[in-house]
């Protein structure tokens, strides 16, 4: 499809990272743009720094994980421009917390915002999408859609995104619906997803605690993003894609070929193997000697000052 002043584009967790480089990628491109995110300043932020670039905007405070509040911003969205085209599902986060024996709330968050979220945005602006011609949904996964091993939740929360995304994509095609869909998988990108803390909604309790050893895999990611690409070339990317109407972003080649290579073993039904390094970080095995260490240098401390 074409993007251009006739069309408005929706971008949820707008104020930051790969979200407020769509949304200036829209703007770019002369369309109207929507901005939804769940942080006041960084939303206000964005929101005036479009403008500034003479982008018609609209700003709405929205937490995506709440369907009351998706389906608040599609109905002041309708009110506003009189229609919506594209929705962009991207709002995400990173929890913390030991997947297997630290609190629940650490799955619970995760698949709120990038699962139920996700699914939020599909379901509530669908209609609006068909009743304003057709358009295009593109959902914000990840590598961690493709292949396992950055983090339980996560892992499965953008799975999830990855199966429904597909699913509806081959809905639509069935169906012959003017509606284009793409599935985003980056590696990793320059963005603010390693302090996705600062978003914990209060009514999950505390923040989980992370151990030594997530705490060191943290620092490595932490790393790995300063150093990923930027967002506006993901943006660019996804830009691309609606207009061409490809289904697949992937802006990250190198983990592609080792998500590729996880196929090749389920293909022959052979049991996991994870790589032994993951671009941008180091070898799986040094980062084990690392927390051991770090252990053996904790339990050593306790030894000697039990108190
Ligand atoms: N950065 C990476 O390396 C990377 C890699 C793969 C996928 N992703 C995905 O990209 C998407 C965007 O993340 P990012 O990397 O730009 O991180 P980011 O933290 O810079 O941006 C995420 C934005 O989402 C907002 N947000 C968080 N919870 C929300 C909620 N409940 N409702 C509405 N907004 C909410 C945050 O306030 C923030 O502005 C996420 O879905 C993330 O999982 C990121």
């Amino acid at each position: 499809m074409e993007l251009d002043s006739t069309k408005v584009a929706v971008v949820t967790g707008a104020a930051s990272g790969i979200g407020r480089a769509l949304a200036e990628s829209f703007g770019r491109a002369g369309c109207k743009v929507v901005l939804a995110d769940v942080q006041d300043d960084p939303l206000a932020e964005t929101d005036a720094a479009l403008q500034a670039q003479g982008v018609e905007t609209l700003a709405i405070k929205t937490d995506v994980s709440k369907l009351d509040q998706v389906e608040a911003l599609a109905q002041q969205t309708i009110e506003r421009f009189g229609g919506v085209h594209v929705v962009c599902n991207n709002a995400g986060v990173a929890a913390p917390g030991d997947p297997w024996m630290g609190p629940l709330e650490s799955w619970e968050w995760t698949m709120g915002v990038n699962f139920w979220g996700v699914l939020y945005g599909m379901r509530t602006f669908l209609p609006h999408i068909f009743m304003s011609g057709g358009g295009h949904v593109v959902n914000t996964a990840s590598m961690a859609g493709i292949m396992p091993g950055f983090s339980p939740a996560y892992d499965a929360s953008k799975h999830a995104v990855v199966a429904i995304t597909e699913d509806l994509h081959n809905t639509l095609t069935a169906a012959e619906m003017p509606i284009g869909v793409s599935c985003v998988c980056p590696g990793w990108v320059r963005t603010g997803i390693v302090e996705s803390d600062r978003n914990w909604p209060s009514e999950l309790g505390e923040l989980p605690t992370s151990d030594i050893g997530q705490e060191i895999t943290r620092n490595h990611v932490r790393r790995a993003i300063d150093e990923g690409m930027q967002p506006g070339a993901v943006a660019d990317l996804v830009l691309d894609a609606i207009k061409e109407d490809r289904f697949w972003v992937f802006p990250h080649p190198d983990f592609l070929e080792l998500a590729v290579e996880r196929f090749h073993r389920v293909g022959e039904s052979l049991n996991p193997d994870p790589p032994e390094q993951v671009p941008g970080m180091p070898p799986r095995s040094t980062i084990a000697a690392e927390v051991m260490t770090a252990m053996a240098q904790e339990a050593a401390e306790v030894a000697t000052d039990p108190n």
